[in-house]
């Protein structure tokens, strides 16, 4: 299963995945690429260290969202991925992008879905007195972080947490669900 992989950051699920992979933990997986909207993301780094290959398409280049996605879709189909995995992907896509992948892009949200859409999640479930955050990874559809679930993984709130503690401990939660969902996804033990 050839996977893609979109960024635009520090890239520590990225780097999860890649850790799997090289420790041959990922199933018929394999990252052939990691493609960044922002030079800048250290993410780029880490798929450089582990040889694999990168590309920079800047969304300040392009006068709207529709061509920059175009130019995205087509640069992606050039490493015929069968899989294109939003790895901390901070743009909102079209209509047009996401039915292209259709079944094919997944993303990882710091929430337990249906709850918390968008940003903030760990202040908003926090305020809510919550008892219990996690993180979700799901098929990405044209409405936001509002497509089927995949999977879920809970984490514990605990007194006194604060949003930066929150947040490590579903990051550190993000980094064994997303590479065992791709697992999963790539020996056909969950469907597409
Ligand atoms: C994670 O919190 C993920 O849930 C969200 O973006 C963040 C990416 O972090 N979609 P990283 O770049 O993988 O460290």
């Amino acid at each position: 299963m050839r996977v893609v992989c979109l960024i635009s950051g520090g890239g520590t699920n990225l780097q999860a995945l890649i850790d799997w992979q090289t420790k041959g933990l990922l199933g018929d997986a394999a990252i052939v690429s990691v493609i960044s909207n922002v030079a800048s993301a250290y993410g780029l780094e880490r798929a450089k260290k582990a040889s694999i290959p990168t590309a920079v398409l800047s969304h300040r280049k392009y006068s709207d969202r529709l061509l920059f996605d175009q130019a995205l879709r087509s640069l992606i189909d050039g490493y015929d991925p069968d899989l294109v995995v939003l790895a901390g992907f901070m743009r909102i896509l079209t209509a047009e992008f996401v039915t292209h992948y259709h079944r094919r892009l997944i993303n990882i949200h710091p929430s337990l879905l249906p709850k918390y859409k968008g940003l903030d999640t760990h202040r908003r479930a926090l305020d809510a007195g919550d008892t219990v955050a996690g993180a979700t990874v799901h098929w990405v559809t044209e409405a936001l972080d509002a497509g089927d679930i995949i999977q879920q993984i809970e984490v514990p709130i605990v007194a006194d947490d604060s949003e930066e503690s929150l947040k490590a401990r579903v990051l550190e939660a993000e980094h064994t669900l997303y590479p065992s969902v791709i697992r999963d996804l790539s020996l056909g033990v969950i469907s597409c």
